[in-house]
C-alpha cells in the first residue's frame, strides 16, 4: 500500500446494499493501460501497464484484466459489466486529453450511473489515478506544483480515515506506523492542495479526506480520499480466461524504475 501516498477509493455512499454483505470470493480487477511516453520504450509497444500493479493487486488475492485504451464504448461498457473494479495507476499521461484520461472517464461516469441503480464499482486511483479523480469530478484541473517528488512520508491522517474504508480495518500498530513513520513513497510534482480542495464544493461533498501531507515547501496537500466492492462477473469462463493479463508477458524493463513492463 505504501507504493504511494495517493490513493483513493471512489466512495459513493457510505450505505451499503444488502448483497454488498456477501463475500466476493473471486475478484477480477481492471488496471488501465496508458500510453508509452518514453521513447526508447515504443518499441515493445505503444501502450503500457507497470507490473508492479499487477503484483501489488495479486498480493491481496485478486486476477487482473488489462483494460486497453481506445476501445469503443461497447466494449467498455462490456469490460465495466465483467470485472469487480478497476485500478487508475501511476505515471503522466495527461489528465484531460490522453486516451488513458478518455477511457479513464468513462469507467467514471459507469460507475456513477451503477450507483444510481443501486450498484457499485470501485475505482482505485494512484498517483496519476488519483489526479484524475480530482480533475474529473471538479470539471477543471484544480492541481498545482508541489516539490513532492521522492519523498517518503509519515500520513497525516483525518478523523475520517479511522472509520473509512480504505483504513478502518489496518491493525492498531499499522495504523500507528503509517502515522509516525515515513513509509509512503511520494513521486508527484502536482497535487491538489487542501486549500483549493476544500474552496472546490463538487471535491467537498464527493470525497472525505483521509490523510494531508506537506511537501518540502511546507504545502498541504491531500494524500488520500475515500472507498467500495462489486459482483460483476464475466459472461463465461473462456471469455475470462481470454481477458485475463495472464495471457500477456511483462518485459524486462532494466532501464524502468518499474523493472517489469506490460506492454500492448
Ligand atoms: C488512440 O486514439 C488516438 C486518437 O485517434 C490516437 O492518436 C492514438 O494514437 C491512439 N492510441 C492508441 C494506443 O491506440
Ligand atoms: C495534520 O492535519 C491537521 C488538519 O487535519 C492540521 O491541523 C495539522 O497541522 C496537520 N499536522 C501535520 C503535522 O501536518
Amino acid at each position: 500500500m505504501a507504493h504511494t501516498a495517493l490513493l483513493l477509493l471512489l466512495a459513493c455512499s457510505p450505505f451499503p446494499r444488502l448483497h454488498t454483505l456477501q463475500l466476493n470470493q473471486r475478484p477480477i480487477i481492471g488496471i488501465l493501460a496508458q500510453e508509452t511516453l518514453d521513447a526508447d520504450h515504443l518499441l515493445y509497444g505503444e501502450t503500457y501497464i507497470a507490473a508492479p500493479y499487477v503484483k501489488y493487486l495479486e498480493s491481496h488475492g485478486c486476477r487482473v484484466v488489462p483494460v486497453r485504451l481506445n476501445l469503443t464504448n461497447d466494449e467498455y461498457e462490456r469490460i465495466f459489466s465483467s470485472i469487480n473494479g478497476i485500478l487508475l495507476p501511476g505515471g503522466s499521461s495527461n489528465l484531460e486529453t490522453s486516451a488513458f484520461a478518455k477511457a479513464a472517464k468513462k469507467f467514471y461516469e459507469l460507475a456513477l450511473k451503477a450507483f444510481d441503480a443501486g450498484d457499485y464499482f470501485p475505482i482505485w486511483g494512484t498517483c496519476l489515478g488519483l489526479q484524475f479523480l480530482v480533475v474529473c469530478t471538479a470539471g477543471k484541473n484544480l492541481l498545482t506544483n508541489t516539490d513532492s517528488e521522492n519523498i517518503a512520508l509519515p500520513l497525516n491522517l483525518t478523523n475520517a480515515a479511522a472509520s473509512s474504508k480504505m483504513f478502518q480495518k489496518f491493525p492498531p500498530d499499522v495504523y500507528k506506523a503509517l502515522s509516525n513513520e515515513p513509509l509512503t513513497a511520494n513521486f508527484h510534482h502536482v497535487s491538489i492542495t487542501v486549500k483549493a480542495f476544500l474552496e472546490n464544493e463538487k471535491l467537498r461533498k464527493f470525497y472525505s479526506i483521509l490523510s494531508t501531507n506537506h511537501d518540502r515547501k511546507g504545502v498541504e496537500f491531500v494524500s488520500s480520499m475515500e472507498a467500495r466492492k462489486s459482483f460483476h462477473r464475466f459472461r463465461n469462463s473462456q471469455e475470462e480466461r481470454a481477458a485475463l493479463i495472464y495471457n500477456y508477458s511483462p518485459r524486462y524493463v532494466p532501464t524502468s524504475s518499474y523493472i517489469q513492463i506490460y506492454f500492448f
